[in-house]
Order: structure tokens, then sequence, then C-alpha cells
């Protein structure tokens, strides 16, 4: 069993009772026709759109085999109540993709990145590092930034919910890590580090990928992509800058 503080205990049961409100008043009704940006093709969009879709579940599956390795109930009742979440909100991107003609292949990037969280063996750390890195703040910092390509009212506003329940999951993924990370050592840190950076990029890496594409035609963007999200690693005390310099490149 983990031994986690009382203080945080108490800010992870404010979050559950947050998403528990939250989840009660959903609505998921919506049947607005989807509206293509006019700069785009329908199947262009319908594929962006399903890499959302696809996130998801990819987040769906991480979180329901974190409730079976970390040792903690209060964790995994908030993690049931993130599953809830995620599956909910592949369902309201189904949905629209239904309304729009269906849900196109997951990018091999993605897929990748996915296959690589799946096949890893050590400790939980590792994926809970990857769900928040690779697939999380990656979605809401692109839902945040790409204002225009996502302007269709129905989509927007699925868009919204969704980053508002991600905020929680966020959140309550960073504090439970900034409490856990310590107690794991040096070697295995690094290896995640080193692990979760390979994957984000063998994310972004393939220009034969749609996300490998926007990557290419949007590098400087993606530069300081990087450079926050390993702010944010600093920050949760998975590695140290003094470390990074030593690492290889
Ligand atoms: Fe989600
Ligand atoms: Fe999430």
């Amino acid at each position: 069993m983990l031994a986690t503080s009382q203080p945080l205990n108490e800010r992870i049961d404010g979050l559950i009772a947050a998403m528990s409100r939250a989840q009660n008043g959903e609505r998921t009704d919506d049947k607005r026709n989807p509206r293509v940006p006019p700069w785009l093709t329908r199947r262009f969009f319908r594929h962006i759109v399903s890499q959302l879709y696809h996130g998801e579940r990819a987040s769906h599956a991480v979180c329901t085999r974190l409730i079976r390795e970390i040792e903690d109930p209060r964790a995994q009742r908030f993690l049931e109540k993130q599953v809830a979440d995620e599956h909910r909100h592949a369902a309201l991107y189904r949905d629209y993709l239904d309304d729009l003609g269906g849900v196109s292949a997951i990018d091999p990037g993605l897929a990748r990145a996915q296959d690589a969280i799946a096949a890893w063996t050590g400790t939980w750390h590792g994926p809970m590092v990857a769900v928040i890195t690779v697939l999380e703040t990656e979605a809401v910092r692109t839902l945040q930034s790409a204002s225009r390509l996502f302007a269709c009212p129905r989509l927007a506003a699925i868009n919204r919910g969704v980053v508002r329940d991600e905020a929680r999951h966020l959140a309550f993924g960073r504090l439970f890590l900034r409490e856990h990370v310590r107690t794991i050592d040096a070697t295995e840190r690094r290896a995640i580090y080193r692990w979760v950076q390979d994957r984000w990029r063998g994310c972004n890496a393939n220009r034969r990928d749609i996300i490998g594409l926007y990557v290419m035609v949007r590098r400087p963007l993606f530069a300081k992509r990087w450079a926050r999200q390993n702010r944010d690693l600093i920050r949760l005390g998975l590695i140290g800058t003094d470390e990074i310099a030593r690492l290889d490149p």
C-alpha cells in the first residue's frame, strides 16, 4: 500500500467531488450538424478529429491499467472517475464523427506511442508520466491553440467540456506524481524521463503521418512545446536540470 500524505488526500477528495458534480450535470444530446472548416476537406478534418477520439481511447486504456497497479484506494477512486470521463469523451467524439462520415484510422505516431506505453514493464510511474505528457497535456494544448480549426459550435462545446475535465486529470496526475516520484531510485527516474522523451518525439517525428506533417510545418511551435514539457517534468521532480545536462543527447 502506498503512503500518501493527508493534505494530498484532501485535495484528491476535492477533485473527486468536483468530478462527480460535473458528471451528473453532463449534456450528451447535441445533434447539430458538424461544420467542416472551409479550407479543409471533410476527409482530412475527419482524420484530425479522429485523433482526438483515439487519444481518449488511449488515455482510457492507460488509466484502466493504473487502477490495477497503484495500490492506493483513493487514487483508484479518482482513476475510476477518470476512466468514466475518458469513456464519455470518446463517445462524444465518436457520435460527432459518425455524423461526419465515421471514425478514420489512428495516426501511426499516436499508435506507436500507445503501443510503447502498453509494452512498458517498469513501475506505474512510467505510464502515468506518459499519459500526462504525451497524451493529455498535448491534447489540451492542441485544443487551446487551434480554435479556428475547432470552431464548429458542436465540436467547440465538446472540447470545452473535455478541457475542463482534463484540467482535473492533470491536476491529480501532477500532484500524485510529485508526491511519489521521489520514492523511486534515480536510475529508474532517468529511464522514465528518457523513455517519455522518446515517446513524445516518436509521436511527432514521421512526416508521412498527419501529426508529423503538422509538426514539421509548425516546427518552432513544437520546439517550444518540448521545452515546456521539460520544465513540467523538472517541476514534477522526475529529473533535475543538472541530470539533463549529463544525459546523452
Ligand atoms: Fe479525456
Ligand atoms: Fe484525461
